[in-house]
């Protein structure tokens, strides 16, 4: 089979289209023929060096995949031959076939296409373990969601939104537009405005009661000031930085809560009660319509130099889909 290749980190054209061998469902595992994948924004890393897929995972990039299950390993039920799947990854979704652990597979929802399918699983699992089952959104609370343009943001939104929650975003106010389409009820230019004023003059002087971050340390100080009492802020990227002063202070006179979480990591078991937590709660939202895939562009596996230059440049909106025919 062919995948991408890494054979000296580096830039987009690190990337590379090569013939690997093909993988064999271990017990407990799958084989997908993968449809599409999908970029996420630890590929970039993984691509320069900086991000080793964890033990065990195959060495391409690629932490989601759509296609059609070609072959099953030992222990493994409830799943066909021939069936349509999208899949949480470890990694290798970028190739034309991966090997994936049964509890990690998703069936196609209910009106979603099969290479659209890749553009769920990773922020589908990302959002909703952060966002319900450890930051507990309710029903009429205030969501504040970092870089809403994301892939992970505009998952986000719509989830926040079919929730009851009332969804502030922060992008770049070329994408408040489609934001707001999505179900955000107020976007925030974080280059002209200031974010912790905005998040409280919409929330009444309250503040968000729960926070999705992926800036990390520039964000810190100011995302503990735009919490509500009792808010919740959940970090799971840090593209402003890994080291900042937090002010207890601060925290405790608010009852707030500061946690940082990350997917790929998690033991097995773990990554399945995740998925099996998607499948029960988000997957009936996305078939009804309440949730979509919001994929910017589709392109093909082999131009998956181009597409990283697109996710760099963060010109894009929701997913950037890679195809295989
Ligand atoms: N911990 C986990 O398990 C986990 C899992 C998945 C993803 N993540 C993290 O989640 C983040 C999003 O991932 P993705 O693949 O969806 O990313 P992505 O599509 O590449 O988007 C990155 C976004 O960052 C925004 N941004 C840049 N500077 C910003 C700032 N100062 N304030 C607000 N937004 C800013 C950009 O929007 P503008 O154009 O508006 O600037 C862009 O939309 C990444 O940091 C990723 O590492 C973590």
């Amino acid at each position: 089979m062919r995948a991408i290749t890494i054979p000296e980190p580096g830039g987009p054209d690190a990337l590379v289209w090569a013939e690997v061998p093909d993988p064999e469902p271990g017990p407990g595992e799958v084989v997908v023929h993968v449809r599409a994948s999908a970029v996420n924004r630890a590929d970039l890393l993984q691509r320069q060096g900086h991000y080793p897929p964890p033990p065990g995972a195959p060495a391409y990039p690629g932490l989601e995949c759509s296609g059609v299950i070609g072959a099953i390993g030992a222990d493994v039920t409830g799943w066909a031959v021939g069936q349509e799947v999208c899949a949480l990854l470890a990694g290798g979704g970028y190739a034309e076939r991966v090997a994936v652990p049964a509890g990690q597979l998703l069936p196609v929802p209910d009106g979603v296409g099969l290479v659209d399918a890749a553009a769920l699983p990773e922020v589908a699992c990302t959002v909703w373990s952060n966002v319900v089952r450890l930051a507990g959104l309710a029903k009429g609370e205030t969501l504040l969601v970092h870089g809403g343009g994301s892939g992970i943001g505009t998952f986000a939104v719509q989830l926040g939104t079919a929730l009851g929650a009332t969804v502030v975003v922060t992008a770049r106010s070329a994408k408040h537009e489609r934001l707001r389409e999505l179900g955000a009820a107020h976007a925030i230019d974080y280059r002209e405005q200031d974010f912790v004023e905005e998040v409280r003059r919409v929330t009444d002087g309250r503040g968000a009661d729960v926070i999705l971050d992926i800036m990390g340390a520039s964000y810190l100080a100011r995302n503990v000031a735009a919490l509500a009492t009792g808010g919740r802020l959940v970090v799971i990227g840090m593209q402003g930085g890994r080291k900042a002063e937090l002010d207890l202070g601060a925290l405790l006179a608010k009852r707030a809560s500061v946690a940082a979480t990350a997917l790929r990591s998690r033991p097995l078991a773990e990554k399945a009660a995740i998925v099996a937590g998607v499948r029960e709660q988000v997957w009936p939202l996305v078939a009804d319509g309440a949730v979509r895939p919001v994929v910017d562009r589709r392109l093909p596996m082999a131009e998956a130099a181009d597409a990283h230059r697109l996710v760099e440049s963060n010109d894009h909106v929701g997913k950037v889909l890679l195809t295989v025919d």
